[in-house]
């Protein structure tokens, strides 16, 4: 376990809050198998009827921890618990509730393209740089986010790095409703509790007939396998050590 992820029950609302806000929430290994189990045990409890996530200080989260990352790129440890974390985001029947309270970068924002209601701050900004990092998209995000935003803005926000303020977000279809940061949590558990009075056998059918789980489970695996590889390679190595080193990565005596 890690204190870095809290989860708590509020009646049959199961609320997972990340809780590491000194590093903007960004998410260890620790954290992923913590929030994994924590989701993967919801589907099965019948006590529980919705999954909310929620974040402790003043960002959701800054994605993956790219000291994380690295040790996966120099095969130091066993690879990376995001995709487990990622898998039962795809597998989740229940419905899941995000109360973005900041910034949300990666996985931070392709989480919510799985998340069935989404309450965002006025001040969030989504991103998902992963072509700046030298990888590609993740979570079924590259089926998920052109189907939602369409093809330029979706390769804008991957390969520019392009990020998308809360307006922006409400327009595109990426959240539904954007509130004042103090009001973002409140609404969140509102909406989580009246879902939660509703006939939960409706909804969960409702959820696998709005997502072909198959498809987005095979892309996953699809994305997951050019990840790895990605991360063994040198332009990967140098984003990481640029993030470590706090300088910008200079790609362009790098071959592809
Ligand atoms: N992994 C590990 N540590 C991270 C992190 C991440 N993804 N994001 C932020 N942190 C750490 C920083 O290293 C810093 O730690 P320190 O105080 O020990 O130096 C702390 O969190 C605060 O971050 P800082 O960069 O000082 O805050 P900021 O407000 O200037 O910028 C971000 C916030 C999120 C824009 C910036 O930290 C960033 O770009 N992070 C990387 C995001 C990313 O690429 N995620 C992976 C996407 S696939």
């Amino acid at each position: 376990m890690t204190e870095h992820i809290k989860i708590r029950q509020d009646g049959t609302v199961l609320e997972i809050t990340f809780a590491r806000s000194e590093k903007k929430n960004a998410l260890t290994n620790a954290m992923y198998r913590a929030a994994t189990e924590a989701l993967n045990a919801a589907q099965n409890n019948q006590a529980i009827r919705v999954v909310l996530f929620a974040a402790e200080g003043d960002a959701f989260t800054a994605g993956n921890d790219l000291a994380d990352f690295a040790s996966a790129a120099t095969g130091k440890d066993d690879g990376l618990a995001a995709h487990g974390f990622i898998e039962a985001l795809g597998r989740a029947d229940k419905p899941i509730v995000a109360a973005v309270t900041g910034l949300a970068v990666g996985v931070g924002t392709t989480m919510l393209l799985h998340c069935d209601l989404v309450f965002i701050s006025e001040g969030a900004k989504l991103s998902t740089p992963f072509v700046n990092l030298a990888l590609v998209p993740e979570a079924a995000s590259s089926l998920l986010l052109p189907a939602r935003i369409g093809h330029v803005r979706a390769f804008a926000m991957f390969a520019l790095g392009e990020v998308v303020s809360a307006a922006d977000a409400l327009s595109l279809g990426l959240a539904n409703k954007v509130l004042p940061r103090d009001q973002v949590l409140p609404s969140a558990r509102e909406a989580a509790r009246t879902l939660a009075t509703r006939p939960l056998g409706a909804i969960v059918a409702t959820k696998r007939l709005m997502r072909d789980k198959q498809r987005i489970l095979g892309r996953m695996a699809e994305e997951g396998a050019v990840f790895a590889e990605r991360l063994q390679t040198n332009e990967a190595r140098e984003a990481f050590n640029a993030f470590a080193e706090r300088r910008q990565p200079d790609f362009t005596k790098l071959a592809s």
